[in-house]
């Protein structure tokens, strides 16, 4: 059998791509991204544009409505948002009956798509029930990850406030009292910059999950799942431990060398590397300022300086610059969340993008059917079972 699809008769199988990397399957107005220069538009707003003037809530209207919302239009979304933050009780008590050890992002997983048994279905047709969807689970997301966080820690859960942005009030019911200015801004900045990234695979899965006219909470969940595999959105925190392992080694942690052993063996470097962009990620120069400025407020400049070592390192030996999920890590640390569940916070921002993509596949909707190439043997003699 054939196991290498590189080797395969280009004529007669044209579009054979393992990874389907560059292979075009939807069309899409929610981001376009230009992997050789770094450039990210979301709907036709340089990410620049929306990390210095957009809040969370603008950012989920645009990708939702592909255009900025007027005043009153993001007070409705707010509200909107807020009204929705409560969870239904047995998600609550499903939450309250999880281990100390179960994975964050399998609590999410389980709670979204446990959300679907109190919503009127929706079938995939991008109605009105599917932007009802959109925003309740935008809203109900991180009260399911702080209502866990909480209970893990033997703490009482907190209900989310009535007032305040999605931002501020994350970090309110994860920590008991509400964020400084500072803190929320960094969190808004973070909820922006993680909202939507064209077709990676937890996209692709909601888009293909959508496709099959299912709905709107199975496409989250499925996406979910996708997420959390540690070449996607679970990379900030295996950065995260990464670093933390460095520390461990007090005076002896030597992150050139480190990197420079790990490489060695042929080992991926986590937050490094992307499937489009072949430069810096333009959405990591602002997490890299930021993580240098909190890193420095809280006293933790050595993990910004082995981060800026790293970079340098994977630069000189790979050629391979740093992708997102790199100096989130650092940032997430810096405002006291815990490392296991900075992909949560990552999904909690993308359910924007998810979202918004859902319901444009719903709107022109197709059955996404790729093929396999099938290379085993064929009409083998059945051999009955006695005899194998
Ligand atoms: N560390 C070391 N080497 C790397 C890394 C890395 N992080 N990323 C890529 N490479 C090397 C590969 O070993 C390979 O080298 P080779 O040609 O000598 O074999 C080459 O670069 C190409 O790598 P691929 O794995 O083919 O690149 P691909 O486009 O398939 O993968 C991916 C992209 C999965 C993101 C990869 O860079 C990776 O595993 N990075 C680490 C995990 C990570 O940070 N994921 C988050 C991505 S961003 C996001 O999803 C939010």
């Amino acid at each position: 059998a054939q196991h290498n699809l590189e080797q395969i008769d280009k004529t007669e199988y044209p579009h054979i791509n393992k990874g389907l990397d560059g292979i075009v399957a939807f069309s899409t107005t929610k981001s376009f991204i230009d992997g050789k220069s770094g450039e990210l538009i979301y709907s036709g707003y340089n990410i620049d544009t929306l990390a210095e003037n957009a809040t969370f809530e603008e950012v989920c209207f645009l990708l939702w409505n592909d255009r900025l919302p007027n005043q009153q239009e993001l007070e409705n979304l707010k509200n909107e948002l807020i009204s929705q933050r409560e969870l239904p009780s047995p998600v609550l008590e499903y939450i309250k009956t999880t281990s100390k050890d179960a994975e964050p992002m399998a609590v999410l997983r389980s709670a979204v798509s446990m959300l679907a048994d109190f919503e009127k279905p929706d079938t995939g047709s991008g109605d009105e029930e599917s932007i009802h969807h959109a925003v309740s689970i935008t809203a109900q997301m991180p009260t399911i990850i702080a209502a866990f966080d909480r209970v893990r820690n033997g703490k009482d859960i907190i209900a989310p406030k009535k007032e305040g942005s999605t931002a501020f009030n994350f970090l309110y019911m994860l920590n008991g009292e509400e964020p400084g200015e500072a803190a929320e801004k960094t969190m808004d900045l973070c909820l922006i910059l993680h909202a939507e990234h064209g077709m990676n695979a937890s996209t692709f899965t909601a888009r293909t999950i959508c496709a099959t006219e299912s709905d709107m909470f199975s496409a989250i969940t499925g996406a979910i799942g996708a997420l959390k595999g540690p070449l996607h959105g679970g990379a900030n925190t295996a950065v995260m431990n990464m670093l933390l392992n460095l520390k461990e080694q007090g005076e002896k942690a030597d992150p050139v060398a480190f990197t420079k052993e790990k490489l060695s063996r042929r080992e991926k470097i986590m937050g490094f590397g992307h499937r489009v962009y072949k430069t810096f990620d333009p959405r990591a120069f602002h997490l890299r300022k930021m993580s240098k400025k909190l890193s420095e407020e809280t006293g933790q400049q050595k993990l910004y300086e082995w981060s800026e070592a790293m970079v340098k390192t994977m630069k000189e030996e790979k050629d391979i610059d740093p992708n997102v999920d790199f100096f989130s890590a650092t940032v997430y640390y810096s405002i006291g969340i815990k490392p296991d569940l900075y992909t949560c916070i990552f999904a909690m921002s993308r359910i924007s993008g998810w979202s918004a993509h859902y319901m444009e596949q719903a709107a022109n909707n197709r059955l996404v059917r790729p093929r396999a190439l099938y290379i085993a043997e064929k009409n083998l003699d059945w051999t009955p079972v006695e005899d194998r």
